[in-house]
């Protein structure tokens, strides 16, 4: 088997974190006998500049054509006043629109080693590993009615507007994302918690009802619990490690995988995915890309940490290509260099060291999974 990969480094950041996940597929094509057919293109700004948009039609055609896309980040002060329509994160957008990937995957997985950078504390953080599905296609950020407008015939209004947001979902929307959900349950301690807002919103009763449903018809093995979003909040901070897959919303999740981001250390170890519907080989389409943005802060300097572009490379093994041993290996060669003391600069406590570069750090890795 050939596996089709189109990496998209992008602006910043991207195209330093992506030469080491280079390194990596080189590491698994040499050592392994794996075969990728991986293709290059450009993506945000660096389209922008090229082609005058923040994804060429091309680009678009390759991304929907292919096993699994990789992206780096996008973005810069360069581009800040560009107009809306080709600012680079439209890029980004158009890509998870027209590829349809209504199922956002954020681990929190605490690494021991670094459990002293949580938020929280280590007994409480140590060995976490949990994984939110966040519907990312539809709900409040996309339901209509939407807009600003004046608040006709209301003169108790100060001011005299209105803004609105509707929050909208089908059944249909809520099932596939379930179904997402339960797949990856399996995959890992079979267990599903649902959060909504059932107790005030019509879309949290349908949202609970149609998670029951395909649970019932199609995963009843699956252990399912239900808890409203302000509770589930609540408990991600006091007891985390309760949870093995989260499911909610396109808000709730925006929300509480960015709480959970924080259970886990620094924005540079934080991978994600994004799925959409089983393709004609039976996995998702897929678009995996670390949390963090294009960094232009550091950008150009050799000092980002490439571990969250490489635990996403380690996802798309797992989830697209199939691989599941090949991405616990390179999960443990991430561990095992974390854990004999390597550190980029966003990785450094109070402890002092000395950082190594984003080179390096990739360079321990490949080592690690020699050794491994
Ligand atoms: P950011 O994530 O780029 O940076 C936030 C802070 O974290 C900075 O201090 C940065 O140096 C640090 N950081 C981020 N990733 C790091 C890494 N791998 N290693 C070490 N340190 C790291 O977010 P910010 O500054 O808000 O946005 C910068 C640009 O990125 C903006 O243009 C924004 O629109 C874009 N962005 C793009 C995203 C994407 O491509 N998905 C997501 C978030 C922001
Ligand atoms: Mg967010």
């Amino acid at each position: 088997t050939t596996y089709s990969l189109l990496i998209l480094p992008g602006d910043g950041i991207g195209p330093e974190v992506m030469a080491e996940v280079r390194k990596v597929i080189g590491w698994f094509e040499k050592s392994r006998g794996l075969s990728f057919d991986v293709s290059e293109d450009l993506v945000g700004g660096a389209a922008y500049d090229k082609y005058g948009k923040p994804l060429a039609d091309e680009t678009m055609a390759k991304a929907q054509a292919v096993d699994a896309v990789l992206l780096g980040a996008v973005g810069g002060p360069k581009y800040d006043n560009l107009d809306f329509s080709v600012k680079p994160e439209r890029g980004l957008l158009r890509l998870r629109k027209e590829m349809d990937l209504f199922a956002n995957l954020r681990p929190a997985q605490c690494f021991d080693a670094l459990a002293d950078f949580s938020s929280l504390k280590r007994e409480v953080v140590a060995g976490l590993d949990i994984l939110i599905v966040r519907e990312l296609t539809s709900g409040v950020y996309f339901g209509e009615p939407r807009g600003i407008h004046a608040d006709d015939n209301n003169p108790d209004n100060e001011g005299g507007r209105v803004g609105v947001n509707t929050q909208r979902y089908t059944s249909g929307e809520i099932r596939r994302v379930a179904r997402s959900a339960f797949e990856l349950a399996r995959k890992r301690s079979n267990r599903v918690c649902s959060m909504e807002k059932a107790n005030v919103m019509e879309s949290g009763i349908l949202w609970r009802e149609e998670v029951q449903w395909v649970h019932d018809n199609e995963y009843p093995d699956v252990e399912l619990s239900h808890m409203y979003a302000d509770n589930g909040a609540m408990q991600l901070v006091r007891n985390p490690r309760q949870f093995d897959v989260i499911v909610t919303d396109n808000l709730f999740g925006d929300i509480l995988s960015d709480a959970a981001a924080m259970l886990t250390g620094s924005l540079g170890m934080l991978p994600s995915a994004s799925l959409g519907a089983p393709m004609a080989n039976g996995r998702p389409k897929a678009l995996y890309e670390p949390v963090h943005g294009s960094a232009p802060d550091i950008a150009g300097q050799g000092k980002a940490n490439p571990i969250a572009c490489i635990l996403s490379f380690a996802m798309c093994l797992r989830y697209s290509f199939g691989l599941g041993a090949e991405a616990d290996l390179l999960e443990k060669a991430v561990e095992r260099v974390l854990a004999d003391g390597v550190r980029t600069g966003d990785l450094m406590g109070a402890e002092g060291g000395k950082p190594v570069s984003t080179a390096e750090m990739g360079d321990h890795i490949v080592a690690a999974l020699s050794a491994l």
